[in-house]
């Protein structure tokens, strides 16, 4: 990468250093298994002590920032306009299950707007960035939303709801967007992490992503990391994305609308 900010700096010195012990807890989860609390215990405490490390570090380096975190929710810093978002680690149920698909997400957002995010993989070392302005990264090298332009060549990934979750409407919904996609383009996955979706699409990876139901701390980094990278970003009716909705449509220039408009098809 060509300039890194101090704050993004910062930003991946904390991730690296959190790393060390996520990756360690990842070597033992597979033991978990046979436990007898099994290991949904296990994993709170690693998202936790994952979680710990990032404030602490993010904190040692600017002590006025405030957080949005998965685990301890808000803390307001004494400077009003900036803050971090974070998840410790975004694909928790990859991670219980010795999947090694899963990322911690850490944004910067000043003055509302998100101006920096990284998704790093701690078991792959890959680390997707990007600065507002400054383009999309992995591990140094550019990257860019793919250029495919029709829906049958294409390949999408989603979340699939469960456990009853999902904000906008119910299972069935999900069904209908499935069976619609599934009919007009060449795939779709679901990888489990939301985070590592963005920045897969970033990539140009996946052409396009969507799910509904997420948390502002899933998608934070992944948005700006697809916008830098070309794509565009929306909720699922087309509309400005918020965070808070937690409904996400992306894709590269030439498939947002078609993608948009198969999904929202679907739910009629
Ligand atoms: C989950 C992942 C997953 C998505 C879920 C999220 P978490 O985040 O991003 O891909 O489908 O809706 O809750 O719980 O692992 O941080």
């Amino acid at each position: 990468m060509a300039l890194r900010s101090p704050n993004l700096n910062v930003m991946i010195r904390a991730a690296r250093e959190a790393s060390i012990k996520l990756k360690r807890d990842y070597g033992e989860v597979d033991q978990l298994q046979v436990s007898k609390k099994g290991p949904a215990d296990y994993v709170t405490a690693a998202d936790i002590r994952t979680e710990k490390i990032l404030r602490g570090e993010l904190t040692k380096a600017r002590p006025d920032y405030g957080f949005l975190m998965e685990e301890a929710g808000i803390v307001e810093g004494t400077d009003p306009d900036r803050r971090w978002i974070i998840d410790p680690i975004d694909g928790t149920t990859n991670f219980v299950h010795g999947i090694a698909h899963f990322a911690m997400s850490i944004a910067l957002q000043e003055h509302g707007r998100i101006t920096a995010g990284i998704v790093f993989n701690p078991i792959s070392e890959e680390l997707f960035c990007a600065e507002l302005g400054q383009g999309a990264y992995l591990n140094d090298r550019r990257i860019r939303v793919s250029s495919r332009g029709a829906m049958d060549n294409a390949v999408f990934a989603t979340g699939i709801p469960f456990l009853g979750r999902g904000s906008e409407g119910d299972h069935q919904t999900f069904l209908k967007e499935m069976g619609a996609v599934m009919a007009v383009s060449s795939g779709i996955r679901r990888f489990g992490s939301a985070a590592l979706d963005l920045a897969f699409v970033a990539a140009g990876r996946y052409d396009g992503f969507w799910e509904t139901g997420l948390q502002p701390w899933d998608i934070a980094a992944g948005v700006i990391l697809v916008r830098e990278a070309g794509g565009l970003v929306t909720d699922i009716q087309g509309r400005d994305l918020r965070l808070e909705a937690g409904s996400i449509l992306t894709a590269n220039r030439n498939l947002h609308q078609p993608l948009g408009q198969t999904l929202r098809q679907a739910r009629k």
